[in-house]
């Protein structure tokens, strides 16, 4: 099993789409490890975003992401790394393939929503700059199909 960093972005909240959004992580069968709201702020933006300081799209890109608050996630799988990166679709919703999350719902580039880590490696890193391991949590994930009993 594998864990993977995501970040429903500043419009995924204001849009009123986490809930959507988290529904597409679920349906794959990923499941939830941590999970916390907080406002980035640019030294978190600078943390996280380190690769990516001296690109000509960082200033816009960290007003953006410090506008508002966002929700991160741990989310846990196989293959969870590319799995999430697989339901994002590409950076630019433009490209990104019909049914991902960006294409169906995310506005433009920097709007696109969701952050998902690229790697095993950079994962691990950023679960580490959101998350406690106090703040991480371990559970059985039931498998479909969930019977609703009742009357
Ligand atoms: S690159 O060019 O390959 O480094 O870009 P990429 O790794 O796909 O994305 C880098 C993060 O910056 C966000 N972002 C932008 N990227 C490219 N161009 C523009 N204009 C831009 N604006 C913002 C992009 O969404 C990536 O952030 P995350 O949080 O991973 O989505």
């Amino acid at each position: 099993m594998e864990r993977t960093l995501v970040l429903v972005k500043p419009d995924g909240l204001q849009r009123g789409l986490a809930g959507r959004i988290i529904a597409r992580l679920e349906d794959r069968g990923l499941k939830i490890v941590g999970a916390k709201m907080l406002r980035m702020d640019m030294e978190l933006a600078r943390t996280h975003y380190s690769a990516h300081v001296d690109k000509p799209f960082f200033a816009g890109m960290a007003a953006f992401m410090t506008s508002s608050p966002l929700l991160a996630l741990a989310v846990e799988g196989k293959q969870a790394v590319d799995a999430v990166r697989a339901l994002m679709g590409a950076t630019d919703p433009q490209k990104a393939a019909p049914g991902t999350i960006r294409a169906d719902l995310a506005q433009d580039i920097e709007r696109n929503l969701i952050h998902g880590s690229d790697s095993p490696e950079a994962a691990a890193r950023e679960i580490g700059i959101f998350f406690e391991a106090a703040e991480m949590h371990d559970y059985a994930l039931q498998s479909a199909p969930w019977v609703v009993t009742g009357s």
